[in-house]
């Protein structure tokens, strides 16, 4: 079937036009936005008040790697800690680093430092106002740099994350599957943007998709454009989009060391490229597709003293997912980086909970 495009999508029950869909989205919004710590009020917006461009590129790095709910207290606590650009841009790597930690994918916040100092140092503080200028910053993908203009400026570009891929999908009944769908999915959303409101109509598409057109459970009677929706006049809104089967996650095993000085864990940094880049994180040996015996554990450790098994655990990581097999003991290291029990607080995920599970077991 070909695709309806947005001039026709509207047809499937009552040949309504692109613009009413977006009116009708937007009086949705008006009375269902989410209250958002980022977000300027409804209120304050129509009286000119803008979003913090600072407060919406921080959201908007967030957001992309995790859901509101786990984002929005890192959110209180960066803006609380650095209010402005320039505050993020001159605080030590290490700190942010640590901030960031249970976040995941850590280039993310290298990438967020480089680019507080570029607008810091290159623009004066003062983030680009259009969509080139922000693409033109470190890390700021094609996303962000929509993102950004739509919510903090008010340009008009077209913002597309999974939740808008997924509205898109429904909406126009894609057949074709991600992720190569997804340039014909940009193509429809971008049918849909217009000069007016083009920050709330970005946002609006995400309320939608986060609180209504969700992905396994679409509440279509709440859906403020249900009759605008190809696939629910099929009758399984639910089975879209489509995607093709992925390949299995490898899975790998690793062994985590866990030695402590009396108050104090052995931990290292992290060299700067590749997984958790530059993070504190406990001792390991290589991650390999083999589980590790004791005895090859032991000649892996990073000290010479008498370890113990101390259980497991696991952990997925987007490309393959994690069994950290532990060893505790209790003695001294070469090269390490000792830091008190209760300061375990900049760890990724992965360690924190491996460093939990011995610290709980005798050394
Ligand atoms: N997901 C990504 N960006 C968002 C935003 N600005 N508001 C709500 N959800 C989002």
């Amino acid at each position: 079937m070909a695709y309806p495009t947005a001039e026709t999508a509207g047809m499937v029950g009552g040949f309504v036009q692109p613009d009413h869909l977006r009116a009708q989205l937007l009086s949705w919004y008006d009375a269902n936005a989410r209250h958002l710590p980022w977000r300027v009020g409804q209120q304050d917006h129509a009286t000119g008040v803008r979003a913090d461009p600072y407060r919406v590129w921080l959201s908007e790095v967030m957001l992309q790697q995790t859901t509101v709910p786990h984002a929005t207290p890192y959110f209180l606590a960066f803006t609380e800690r650095w209010p402005t650009v320039a505050d993020l841009a001159s605080e030590a790597d290490g700190e942010v680093m640590a901030a960031w930690a249970g976040l995941g994918y850590y280039a993310r916040a290298r990438n967020l430092l480089a680019c507080a100092r570029a607008v810091s140092n290159d623009h004066g503080g003062v983030f680009p106002d259009t969509e080139e200028g922000l693409r033109a910053l470190p890390g700021l993908g094609p996303y962000t740099a929509a993102a950004v203009g739509a919510i903090a400026f008010d340009l008009p570009t077209n913002v597309v994350d999974g939740n808008v891929e997924r509205v898109m999908a429904r909406l126009f009944a894609v057949d074709a599957p991600l992720p190569n769908a997804k340039l014909e999915l940009k193509r429809l959303a971008g049918e849909l943007v217009r000069s007016q409101r083009p920050g709330d109509w970005a946002q609006a598409l995400m309320d939608l998709g986060a609180t209504v057109c969700k992905p396994k459970s679409p509440l279509c009677e709440r859906c403020p454009v249900s009759r605008h929706c190809a696939a629910k006049a099929e009758g399984a809104p639910e089975t879209y989009p489509r995607r093709t089967a992925k390949a299995a996650r490898p899975h790998r095993f690793g062994v985590a060391y866990v030695l402590t000085r009396g108050d104090e864990v052995a931990l290292v940094r992290r060299p700067p490229k590749g997984l958790l880049g530059g993070m504190l994180a406990l001792p390991t040996s290589e991650w390999r597709a083999k589980r590790w015996s004791e005895s090859e554990a032991i000649g892996a450790a990073p000290a010479p003293v008498k370890w113990r098994s101390a259980g497991e655990v696991e952990h997925v990581f987007t490309h393959f997912s994690l069994t950290l097999q532990i060893l505790r003991a209790e003695g001294d290291a070469q090269d390490v980086i000792w830091s008190p029990h209760r300061d375990m607080g900049g760890l990724p995920s992965v360690f924190l909970k491996a460093a939990r599970v011995g610290l709980s077991s005798a050394a």
